[in-house]
């Protein structure tokens, strides 16, 4: 079945939330600041989402097969087993493929099953959606689109719950960025609901930098494209062949952060009469901050955002962790302390 056939039962099912303005505002006022940056949510368009799966295939990127390992071992235990039903919810799903072995899980393991997915790509989503509601027909499946924050404003808690935020997606929020989208995602859930996260775990240097810079460069691409994309969508005139892709690991963050630098000094139109935008020779722009976790920083973590560790599990090299927390009660949770030190 494709888009197309989807009909109705898509209408039924997708909720859209507006971002199109969000673009515009962000790129500008990112472009504007003196430490350029463009907020890492726009890298995946159509163009950025398929990039991405082609860059869960690198050798290189080996966080989803890490993953994936351990989900495979931990499944059973994850997902529980009872006679009523399980609501999947999964936050940065894209193209659903790595939650499939916990579908299907919770298939055998609960009389019934919701899986509803949150993410910013509409197209990925969209695909994912159908694909999921042609395999597993018993699966009650709905997704939002948009921007995590603002869909998970408007998810009401249901027990039981099982939240997924797996791939290292949190450490695309560090700091107190990751600590507020726990808390919002803690209100998506009841008492004792469990949330299941996926981190990629600090390690030797040279191991976390191999992962940003593949040897076929289809992450400098995912990278580029959102340069790219606002051309496209905004009609600007920066020149592509002037950036290079950066990424390094960087003691003071805990993260590999990427960037994009400009080779020569240049002006660029933003297009559509939005003003110009100059670049030094060497000057960067930040795209992406992907934070390398310790247990110790993900149960700081846990206590900040109202959840209680249930159990860590990293795979033989202690290279990806799989981490099992609870939601916390609303005392805790009124208690918690600053994560200030985390920044
Ligand atoms: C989606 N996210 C967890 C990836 C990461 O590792 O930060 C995105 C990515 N960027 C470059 N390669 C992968």
């Amino acid at each position: 079945m494709n888009v197309a056939d989807f009909g109705e039962r898509y209408r039924e099912r997708i909720w859209e939330s507006h971002f199109a303005e969000d673009f515009e505002r962000d790129v500008v006022t990112g472009l504007s600041a003196s430490n350029k940056s463009i907020p890492s949510k726009y890298l995946y368009d159509a163009l950025g989402s398929t990039l991405f799966e082609a860059i869960v295939l690198l050798p290189e990127y080996d966080l989803p097969r890490r993953e994936n390992a351990l989900l495979e071992r931990y499944v059973e235990r994850i997902v529980g087993r009872s006679n009523g039903r399980l609501r999947l919810l999964e936050l940065g799903s894209g193209s659903s493929q790595k939650t499939r072995t916990l579908i299907e899980a919770a298939i055998e393991c609960h009389e019934a099953v919701e899986y509803t997915a949150i993410d910013i790509a509409l197209e990925a989503v969209r695909a994912a959606a159908v694909q999921l509601l042609d395999r597993y027909p018993r699966v009650d499946v709905r997704a939002f689109v948009g921007d995590y924050f603002q869909v998970l404003g408007e998810i009401a808690p249901q027990p039981t719950t099982l939240a997924l935020f797996l791939g290292s997606n949190l450490g695309n929020y560090p700091g107190e960025r990751g600590v507020a989208l726990l808390r919002a995602l803690r209100g998506a859930l009841a008492p004792s609901d469990t949330l299941l996260l996926g981190v990629d775990v600090r390690k030797d240097r040279a191991l976390m930098e191999r992962a940003y810079n593949d040897g076929i460069g289809v992450t400098a691409a995912f990278s580029k494209n959102v340069l790219a994309r606002v051309n496209r969508d905004l009609g600007a005139e920066i020149d592509l062949e002037n950036f290079a892709h950066l990424a390094r690991f960087e003691e003071g963050t805990g993260s590999v952060e990427s960037y994009l630098v400009a080779d020569r000094a240049a002006t660029y139109s933003l297009g559509g009469g939005r003003g110009t935008v100059r670049f030094a020779a060497g000057e960067r722009i930040h795209i992406e901050s992907s934070h390398k976790f310790t247990h110790e920083e993900l149960q700081d973590l846990a206590t900040a955002s109202g959840f209680v560790e249930r159990a860590y599990l990293p795979d033989e090299e202690a290279a990806f962790a799989l981490v099992l927390w609870e939601r916390g009660d609303d005392a805790a949770e009124r208690n918690t302390p600053s994560l200030a030190h985390l920044e």
